[in-house]
């Protein structure tokens, strides 16, 4: 089998469920050191002990995206235990309607609401490349992999505060990728459309009339954290069966 992550530290923020998830088995199944980040501090450790098991190097650790202290000490954790932090892989968030049961239109959804989603989906993912970007243009390696969504390219009249923070990453990966071009680092957005890591989302339309596999984006997040795909940078990575391609309508 291919070990494209031996000798790599990569930090899964999220990393308890869903594509995060699979992405550190996958990491670690490759030979990568993985650090599972995430607010359910007890399900991160449960996946880190089940690679534990099967021979991996793997650590859960609690933390909370929208808080800075937390987000250091998971970069710090990752020194200490390795040695290094080669990727950043960060998936956590989801659209604050359904995370805080809050449904109803834009205009009426609480203040605290919007700020969650624009506190989990955007200011986590900037507090964790603040974090770890010095780490990396120290050591001349690394790459940022952020978590989009086909509402921050589409918009979402459902979503606003999700559509208006996964926009946001977009400038973010833009802004990281030309800091860090010159010393090795790269930053990519991956922009999913519906994808299977809960049942309704096979309700959503897309033009090849289905929602991803999981394994469907979290293969090309690993392409793209790996040295495979050591020239692209700055790029939103749509992984949406042509969702975006903006029809209304998809005849059969
Ligand atoms: N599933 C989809 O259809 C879909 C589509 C487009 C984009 N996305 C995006 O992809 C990413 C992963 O989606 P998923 O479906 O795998 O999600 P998921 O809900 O399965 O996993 C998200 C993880 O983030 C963690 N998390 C939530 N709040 C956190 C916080 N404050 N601090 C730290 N961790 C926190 C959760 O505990 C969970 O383990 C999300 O950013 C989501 O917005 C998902």
């Amino acid at each position: 089998m291919e070990k494209r992550f031996e000798n790599k530290t990569a930090v899964i923020v999220g990393g308890a469920s869903g594509m995060g998830e699979l992405t550190a088995r996958k990491i670690a199944s490759e030979g990568g050191r993985v650090i599972i980040a995430d607010v359910n501090g007890k399900a991160a450790e449960k996946t880190a002990g089940s690679l534990r098991a099967s021979g991996s190097c793997a650590w859960g650790i609690p933390c909370d995206v929208r808080l800075r202290e937390d987000v250091e000490k998971v970069r710090d954790f990752a020194l200490e235990k390795t040695g290094s932090l080669d990727i950043l892989v960060h998936t956590a968030g989801g659209a604050s309607q359904r995370m805080c049961n809050a449904p109803g239109p834009f205009a009426e959804r609480p203040y605290e609401v919007l700020d969650w989603g624009i506190d989990v989906n955007l200011k986590g993912p900037l507090y964790f490349a603040r974090a770890v970007l010095n780490t990396m243009l120290k050591q001349e390696r690394g790459v940022i992999i952020l978590l989009g969504s086909i509402d921050g390219v589409t918009g979402s009249p459902m979503s606003v505060d999700y559509s208006t923070a996964k926009a946001g990453l977009i400038g973010l990966t833009k802004s990281l990728a030309l800091i860090g071009a010159e010393h090795n680092v790269r930053a990519c957005c991956v922009s999913p459309g519906p994808v299977l890591t809960r049942p309704g989302m096979a309700s959503m339309k897309t033009p090849m009339n289905r929602a991803a596999e999981v394994r469907e984006v979290v293969d090309v997040i690993l392409f793209l954290a790996s040295d495979q795909a050591s020239f692209i940078t700055g790029v939103n990575y749509l992984v949406d069966g042509g969702r975006a391609c903006g029809a209304q309508e998809y005849p059969r």
